[in-house]
């Protein structure tokens, strides 16, 4: 009988989140073919009743809620959520429309991946959808990228463009990079998971 080659071990990832998850789905969905090569392991909040939380729960995943209000302060908080996150041993973090800024305690123990909606370096931080709608841009889109210590400063993964239409809405036009960013996501993920990465002066090679 011809045997098959074992398949390789799938990457753990922890996908932290706020909202209504439909980055986390994709990555869901996406994980449930073996060749993706990714598990959800866990999906962290903080926030309680997140419908993100939901989805995992509907699909048997692990989740966790960690509230900064919960604790001391910011550097309690982002202790107490590294070990949240460390407790399910994760290959790999991803942030996803989780609007926290992670701390030390997080980013030197984990690599950690975020999804944002604009072409960073523009329009950093939590209103980046009306902020470049605000300006006047004829084209946006979302930027994957690793995270460091700054507010969306990190080395940046993957990049995709999304024009403006006339008309748009902060809400319009966020669905319209929505429905680019899960893509984006999905496929930046199990690259990473699959590949690994090297980062050398900001530019990051995924073999
Ligand atoms: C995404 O556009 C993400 O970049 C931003 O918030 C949104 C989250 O969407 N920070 P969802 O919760 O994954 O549907």
């Amino acid at each position: 009988m011809p045997t098959s080659p074992t398949p390789p071990s799938a990457a753990r990832v922890v996908v932290l989140v706020s909202g209504t998850g439909s980055n986390l789905q994709a990555l869901i969905d996406a994980a449930t073919d073996p060749a993706y090569g990714v598990q959800v392991v866990a999906v962290g909040a903080d926030r309680h009743g997140a419908r993100a939380l939901e989805r995992a729960v509907r699909h048997g995943i692990p989740t966790f809620v960690c509230r900064v209000p919960d604790h001391r302060d910011r550097q309690a908080w982002d202790a107490a959520l590294a070990e949240q996150i460390g407790a399910h041993t994760p290959d790999l973090v991803v942030s996803a429309g989780f609007m926290k800024i992670l701390g030390e305690a997080v980013l030197s123990a984990h690599t950690v991946v975020n999804t944002h909606p604009a072409l960073l370096p523009a329009f950093p931080g939590a209103h980046a959808v009306a902020d470049a709608l605000a300006y006047g841009v004829r084209v946006t889109g979302c930027t994957a990228h690793l995270v460091d210590s700054g507010v969306d400063t990190g080395p940046i993964l993957e990049q995709v463009a999304v024009p403006v239409e006339d008309g748009d809405t902060p809400e319009s036009l966020h669905e319209r990079i929505k429905t680019v960013e899960r893509s984006m996501l999905v496929d930046v993920v199990g690259r990473l998971a699959r590949h690994g990465h090297t980062l050398t002066d900001r530019k990051v090679t995924i073999p």
